[in-house]
């Protein structure tokens, strides 16, 4: 049974077809990077495996289970835990609160039961901040733990969001575009990051970027969407010498990025 599996998946919005027949195979514990230019369709193709988006025909399914036939709040409940391109992330809370709210799904204490059961809920709150702490330390974000989101640079909220995202403890990661506003230091860290993500903790990653030498470091497979189609699919020294994926996106100059 394939990990993660997208059949034949298409979109429209009024005349734009975003999604045109795309098909995609994820293994179980890979980096897949999806590329391609401004508007072929990558968040498109995040936005309905999260359940926001309701495609006009294809297939999703995550352990052989239909996924289309569920909510969005069921999709985080499976593991599949996403980033999103435009930070989404509640800018006059904290760091600390914003990971914390990442926990919300596995709140089982509501406020009645945590007057009643008060040891009950108040175990389950120490187990939610222990785990947001992880992440803290994970990513590095102590020194910024208190501050309010609005105001931490750009590159320090996309970190923030993709630790949410890890707050989760998802099986699968989707991450768009973390990179984007990054420094060149800031992008490094983040790379071996990814192969930390993917290794020590065992999770699937499916990665959405525009940054060519971080994709050819971390991914294991590429696969490249153009006006909503596959154009490739394949290992990174594969998808660099394509000539249709050179014509389409990557140029002669990015072609030759080594990692
Ligand atoms: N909600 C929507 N309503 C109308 N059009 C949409 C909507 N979502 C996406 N589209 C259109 O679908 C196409 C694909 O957009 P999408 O955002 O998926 O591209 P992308 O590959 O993520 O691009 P980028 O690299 O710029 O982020 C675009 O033409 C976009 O305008
Ligand atoms: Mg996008």
């Amino acid at each position: 049974m394939k990990f993660l599996c997208v059949q034949n998946l298409t979109i429209r919005f009024g005349g734009v077809t975003a999604l045109n027949n795309v098909s995609l195979e994820v293994n179980e514990g890979e980096v897949l990077s999806v590329i391609g230019p401004n508007g072929a369709g990558k968040t498109t193709l995040f936005n309905c495996i999260s359940r926001l988006y309701n495609p006009d025909r294809g297939k999703i399914t995550f352990q052989g289970q239909d996924i289309l036939k569920l909510k969005a709040h069921e999709i985080s409940r499976l593991g599949i835990a996403r980033t999103f391109q435009n930070i989404e992330l509640f800018t006059n809370m904290t760091v600390i609160e914003n990971i914390l709210l990442g926990r919300h799904i596995f709140r089982r204490s509501g406020l009645l039961s945590q007057a009643i059961f008060y040891g009950k809920a108040w175990r389950e709150e120490i187990g939610h901040r222990r785990k947001a702490e992880e992440v803290i330390d994970f990513l590095e974000l102590q020194v910024h733990r208190n501050k309010r989101i609005g105001r931490l640079p750009y590159g320090v909220q996309k970190l923030v969001e993709l630790g949410r995202a890890l707050a989760l403890e998802p099986r699968v990661l989707l991450m768009d575009e973390v990179s984007s506003g990054m420094s060149l230091e800031e992008t490094q860290d983040l790379m071996i990051w990814i192969k930390d993500i993917q290794e020590d903790l065992g999770v699937t990653i499916i990665l959405v970027e525009h940054n060519m030498r971080l994709v050819m470091g971390v991914s294991d497979r590429i696969a490249v969407l153009d006006y909503g189609k596959n154009i490739a699919e394949g290992q990174p020294e594969e998808i660099q010498s394509n000539q249709e994926v050179i014509n389409a996106y990557l140029g002669e100059s990015n072609a030759v990025v080594r990692s």
